[in-house]
């Protein structure tokens, strides 16, 4: 039985798959089974943030002398070093990391050390947002997910781009009567299509939070990581998160890893309270990858945020000179790359003519979405470019 048929048989999928079957990755390239090569600009939705196949990650965990698995309620030298590594790297008011398997597993747990901190049971995000698969954050999600679930969580409410001063208003409007605990959003909304909040709108949005009792939770799930053109998307605003949700680069790839970030603050109320138990949370081979991103992150910094700079001037002025049906939307912040072409089904074809000719995109609604490693070459670039000029 072919692959695509057992597949078809016996395994489960939200949605059908793109029509390539991965044999290997290096870099910025992936093949096919048939050996037909691709240009990823995909990155594993920001999960490839320093290349497939990278050699020194794999060295180090090849080499890492460490126990298949720890028990959750052991101490482990190394959660100690990547917890600490990563209150190094992010806004220093946060300071203690809660493992996790990834994404939503973190997303959940910002959900409830915000009730136990708060002892409020209400949410507020972005409408049409993504925040993961488990029941909070679905009802977190798109309020359309409720044909989907009739028994998502009360009080969960949205509030609807443009992020203008109605929005604002809105927010002030919910907010006012102290019953939110959090509110939880992207500080770039890489799955609303790469849409940027204004300065203006996180900045306001930060203060009445604070003025409210309203945690402030940043979901760097994919802006994480250098993604944007600074270690943290938060990074482009003056504002504090109480909490930060991180994913998918955290690991390159490497292993399922992620982790919830509080305050000093927060964490002196719920830890060792709040539970969280995790039985596959913070594995030794996914501390050990964790643990080489964040130092070559580190060690690397001019050169990788030099790389992110160049190509993401190249793919903001190629993107302007191509001729899409209509007047695109470009929005680009660093390796975080969205162009609103307008059209769902334009969108749709435009990524799937990308997998027949060897170029891999995403999209989100009417935008093509591409989040390339944070190392991506020129030349690379350039090459996808050109395929997607000759798409169009
Ligand atoms: C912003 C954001 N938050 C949370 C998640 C959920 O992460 P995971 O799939 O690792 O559970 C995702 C996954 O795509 C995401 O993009």
């Amino acid at each position: 039985m072919k692959n695509a048929e057992k597949e078809q048989r016996y395994f489960g999928r939200g949605s059908a798959p793109m029509d390539l079957e991965i044999k290997r990755a290096k870099g910025s390239l992936i093949w096919d089974v048939e050996g037909k090569k691709y240009i990823d600009f995909l990155g594993g939705s920001g999960v490839g943030c320093l290349g497939w196949g990278n050699s020194e990650i794999e060295m180090r965990m090849r080499s890492a002398d460490i126990p298949t698995y720890v028990y959750p309620n052991f101490r482990y030298k190394r959660w100690g070093d990547l917890a600490e590594k990563l209150a190094l790297i992010t806004p220093k008011h946060l300071t203690t990391s809660f493992r996790t398997t990834g994404g939503s597993e973190a997303v959940e747990a910002a959900m409830q050390v915000a009730m136990m901190y708060t002892g409020r049971k209400k949410f507020l995000s972005i409408e049409g947002s993504y925040h993961g698969n488990t029941i909070g954050a679905i009802s977190l999600g798109a309020s359309e997910n409720q044909k989907k679930f009739t028994n998502l969580l009360s009080g969960c409410e949205k509030i609807s781009p443009p992020l203008d001063q109605n929005a604002l208003d809105r927010i002030e409007g919910l907010l006012k009567n102290n019953e939110f605990a959090a509110f939880i959003m992207e500080p770039v909304i890489c799955n609303l299509g790469v849409l940027i909040p204004p300065e203006e709108f996180m900045q306001t949005l930060y203060q009445l939070c604070k003025s409210h009792g309203t945690l402030l939770v940043m979901d760097e799930a994919i802006s994480g990581f250098g993604r944007t053109g600074k270690l943290f998307g938060s990074e482009h605003y003056d504002i504090q998160p109480d909490m930060m949700v991180l994913d998918k680069a955290i690991s390159g790839g490497y292993a399922g890893i992620g982790a919830l970030i509080v305050t000093d603050e927060i964490a002196s109320v719920v830890n060792e309270k709040v539970g969280l138990y995790s039985t596959f949370g913070w594995h030794p081979l996914g501390v050990e990858a964790a643990i080489a991103i964040v130092d070559i992150l580190l060690t690397d910094t001019e050169n990788l945020f030099a790389n992110v700079e160049a190509n993401s001037s190249l793919f903001a002025s190629e993107l302007q000179k191509m001729e899409f049906h209509q007047e695109p939307e470009i929005r680009v912040k660093g390796l975080a790359i969205g162009v609103d072409v307008k059209d769902q089904q334009y969108a749709q074809d435009i990524k799937k003519r990308g997998v027949e000719k060897g170029l891999l995109m995403n999209t989100e609604n009417s935008s093509l979405t591409f989040f390339p490693a944070l190392n991506i070459n020129r030349e690379t670039v350039l090459e996808g470019l050109s395929l997607l000029r000759n798409i169009l």
